[in-house]
């Protein structure tokens, strides 16, 4: 029987509209990044009110389902698509115009992505939320003991290091490339074929994951150009 779960559009909708959610979170989490750039207390106030509280928690629990049914989808459709092709991988060297790289590399550019994601979390979410949940009211970043709720002196203490800036802007780059693509991919998925608005929404996708990038990135460099003029 063919369902959403089975059918190709089905998987490729769940793909649509999981993206869509974790664009959505990344918005509100970049937003909230840019007030650590204007004042450090204001941010490790929110930091505090998204720490162990139960919206919060369930906060965290819904982007982490959304998360997983995302990469599982990716994971079935890559080795579907891979089946369909059979051993043709290789069969042609020419690409056509409309594929672009981004499309044809989703799955290495999420790879690198969620391999940010594991160095993000074991430097940010395991020593805030999940040290907060564990009950620790100070954790150790280097020798200075400080509150799991401290954003602000996270991103100091993490942004002053001069290979986690560029890991971090490595990352930055391949979630550039793999929300510019994705974000147009998934309106089209959902029914947006027009030619002429599929070309404004592919214009509009990258805008949005520029604005997205530019962000985040601007707290990566912003605290590390601080690190250098405190020295
Ligand atoms: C580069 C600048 C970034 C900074 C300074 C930053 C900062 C933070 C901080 C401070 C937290 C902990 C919040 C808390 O537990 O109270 C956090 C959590 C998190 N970050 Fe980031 N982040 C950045 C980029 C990103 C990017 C690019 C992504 C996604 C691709 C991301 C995904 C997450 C997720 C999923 C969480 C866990 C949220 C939760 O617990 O509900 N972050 N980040």
């Amino acid at each position: 029987m063919n369902n959403i779960f089975t059918s190709s559009i089905g998987k490729k909708l769940i793909m649509s509209v999981t993206g869509a959610c974790l664009v959505l979170f990344l918005l509100f989490h970049m937003s909230m990044n840019i007030v650590a750039i204007i004042k450090p207390e204001w941010y490790d106030s929110i930091c505090a009110f998204l720490g162990v509280n139960w919206y919060a928690i369930i906060g965290t629990l819904v982007l982490a389902g959304g998360f997983s049914l995302h990469v599982l989808f990716a994971l079935i459709l890559t080795l579907s698509n891979r089946k369909a092709r059979g051993n043709n991988n290789y069969a042609t060297t020419v690409t056509p115009k409309q594929v672009s790289w981004a499309s044809q590399n989703m799955f290495v550019l999420g790879l690198i992505v969620a391999l940010g994601l594991l160095l993000h979390f074991s430097q940010f979410w395991y020593k805030m939320q999940f040290a907060e949940l564990m009950g620790n009211h100070e954790v150790l970043l280097g020798e200075t003991a400080v509150s799991p709720n401290s954003g602000s002196a996270f991103i100091a203490y993490y942004f002053s290091n001069i290979l986690f800036v560029i890991a971090y802007l490595i990352w930055l780059a391949a979630l550039w490339f793999h929300i510019s693509h994705g974000f147009w991919s998934a309106l089209q998925t959902i029914g947006w074929n027009n030619e002429i608005w599929l070309s404004r929404l592919k214009f509009a996708s990258k805008i949005f994951a520029t604005l997205v990038c530019l962000g985040f990135a601007a707290v990566v460099i912003a605290f590390y150009v601080k690190s250098l003029c405190i020295c």
